[in-house]
């Protein structure tokens, strides 16, 4: 905000409209102003430096009475998708993986996320899971899955006996999209090539897609999740040797929001668990 006194209302209003736009979260210790003389210029307004990657506050949108500012040129999407590609190929292991993502600029939601929110569990797992993109929780702690529905989560897939430790839990988002919105098509576009490079390493036996956006991105179609989950489904792109079964299920989030629907999940579970232990075949 500027030096100008404001009355009371008008701050509000301000920051009503900053909530409406996903600003949710104060990311730095003191404002960045971003349309007069860049930080560097202003010698006593350099944003503390966060612990994390650090990245630049994200660019406020200016309020309705100032006129816009262009924003830079955005990279071609296809670009950008080729680039993530050969980067996420060139990774020999998981751990090259995550210092790549680390150092990779090509996703958008990288500069107003506080971490890289990569994966957690087991890299030998049987299992994989593959939900959204991290929230708030996740962003914070750079862990995928452990606010409320990861909490649910580690619920879910003890009632079948397994623990977070004997399953490997990614998404299909690594930086968390500002105030939970809804990641968009060239965010998801960008970050496939280093799901798919992350199942390829990891090599599960079974994939678990939690929630519609992961099911339909991975399998590539348009049907919901309430007619894909509990039926097998084949999971294959370019880089595997072959076919790995999928299971797609309810996503722990919504089933915080509809906990009637957990019998359809634990239906699910139950036939992970026989697939895990040889008492079912996946139909692929
Ligand atoms: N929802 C997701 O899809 N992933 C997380 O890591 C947390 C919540």
């Amino acid at each position: 905000m500027s030096n100008d006194p404001k009355s009371r209302d008008e701050a509000l209003a301000q920051l009503a409209w900053q909530v409406e736009a996903g600003i949710d979260e104060a990311l730095e210790e003191t404002p960045v102003m971003r349309y007069g003389p860049a930080a560097s210029e202003q010698p006593d307004a350099q944003p503390e430096p966060r612990s994390a990657p650090h990245q630049p506050s994200p660019a406020l949108a200016p309020p309705p009475d100032r006129p816009r500012q262009e924003p830079a040129a955005p990279v071609a999407a296809d670009d950008a998708r080729a680039s993530a590609h050969a980067l996420a190929q060139s990774a020999r292991d998981l751990e090259a993986l995550r210092a790549i993502l680390q150092d990779f600029d090509g996703c958008a939601l990288k500069a107003t996320a506080m971490n890289l929110c990569l994966a957690d569990g087991n890299p030998e797992a049987r299992a994989m899971i593959i939900g959204e993109a991290p929230g708030a929780d996740e962003d914070r702690q750079g862990k995928p899955f452990v606010g409320r529905a990861g909490q649910l989560l580690d619920k879910m897939i003890g009632a079948i006996g397994l623990t977070r430790e004997q399953v490997y839990i990614t998404n299909l988002l690594f930086w968390r999209p500002p105030g939970n919105r809804t990641p968009t098509p060239a965010e998801t576009a960008v970050c496939l090539p280093f799901v798919e490079r992350q199942i390829e390493l990891v090599g599960p036996e079974v994939l678990i897609f939690a929630g519609g956006a992961s099911a339909k991105t991975l399998l590539r179609t348009t049907t919901g999740i309430m007619r894909l989950r509990g039926r097998w489904a084949r999971y294959e792109h370019e880089g595997l040797s072959q076919a790995i079964p999928a299971l797609p299920t309810l996503h722990p989030a919504y089933l915080l929001r509809r906990p009637a629907e957990k019998r359809l999940a634990w239906r699910d579970l139950l036939t992970l668990k026989a697939f895990l232990d040889g008492k079912e075949q996946a139909q692929i």
